[in-house]
């Protein structure tokens, strides 16, 4: 048999053949993926995530598990301080329970801040063996978040009342080659998640 000038031998169209393959690597549509939200504190990542995680409800083509930074610290990392060692322990549990979710073929929604670059691949190499990753960077300007300043975190920080406090007086590495990026100064949390949707739309995942 020719295809594009290459010969397939018969046992390549045999139906146990094929199934192998598609267990093996399955197309996007079959594979689980996450969507790995990064960002400054009051980015807009949490309320991003949470319209996504409702969307993909909606869909209802596979289980979706929202792993927000607020809620891991809460429950999963509870113990965990924001020195640089314990940010990078957190995330890794982040990206290891989001593997295991990608495993299983389902959506893993991710939103912590996760300021180191160096972590992120790793969180991506691990997410990867088993199905998508795709890196979200919410690149609201520092000017922008203080603004809001929702929870009045800068406040504090800006008073010396919360030492190490991310794009204050702690670093934030922003990713340099994102899947995504995302600026919610002139951008509402619904266009935002439904520009997500579009991309992974467009890469075969939904
Ligand atoms: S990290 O760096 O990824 O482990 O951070 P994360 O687990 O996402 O937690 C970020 C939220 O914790 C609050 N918080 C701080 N953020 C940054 N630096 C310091 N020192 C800090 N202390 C507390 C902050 O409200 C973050 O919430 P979000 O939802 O990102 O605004």
């Amino acid at each position: 048999r020719m295809r594009a000038g290459k010969t397939v031998p018969d046992w390549a169209t045999f139906p146990e053949v094929l199934e192998e393959l598609e267990r093996a690597c399955p197309p996007p549509a079959r594979q689980g993926f996450t969507v790995f939200f990064t960002g400054l504190s009051g980015a807009g990542k949490s309320t991003i995530a949470r319209i996504l995680y409702s969307r993909f409800l909606e869909i209802g083509t596979r289980p979706v598990t929202l792993l927000d930074g607020d809620i891991v610290r809460h429950n999963l990392s509870s113990e965990l301080t924001f020195s640089k060692e314990h940010r990078d322990i957190n995330v890794k549990r982040i990206g290891f329970v989001a593997s295991e979710i990608t495993k299983n073929r389902g959506v893993a929604i991710c939103a912590p801040i996760a300021p180191y670059a160096a972590t992120r691949a790793d969180v991506r190499r691990v997410i990867e063996a088993y199905g998508g990753f795709f890196e979200v960077h919410v690149a609201t300007p520092i000017e922008e978040c203080e603004k809001r300043d929702r929870k009045g975190m800068y406040a504090k920080a800006r008073a010396g009342k919360i030492k190490g406090f991310t794009g204050v007086d702690d670093p934030y590495q922003a990713p340099v080659c994102p899947d995504l990026k995302i600026d919610t100064t002139d951008m509402t949390p619904d266009e935002a998640a439904q520009a997500i949707l579009l991309f992974l739309g467009e890469k075969g995942y939904i």
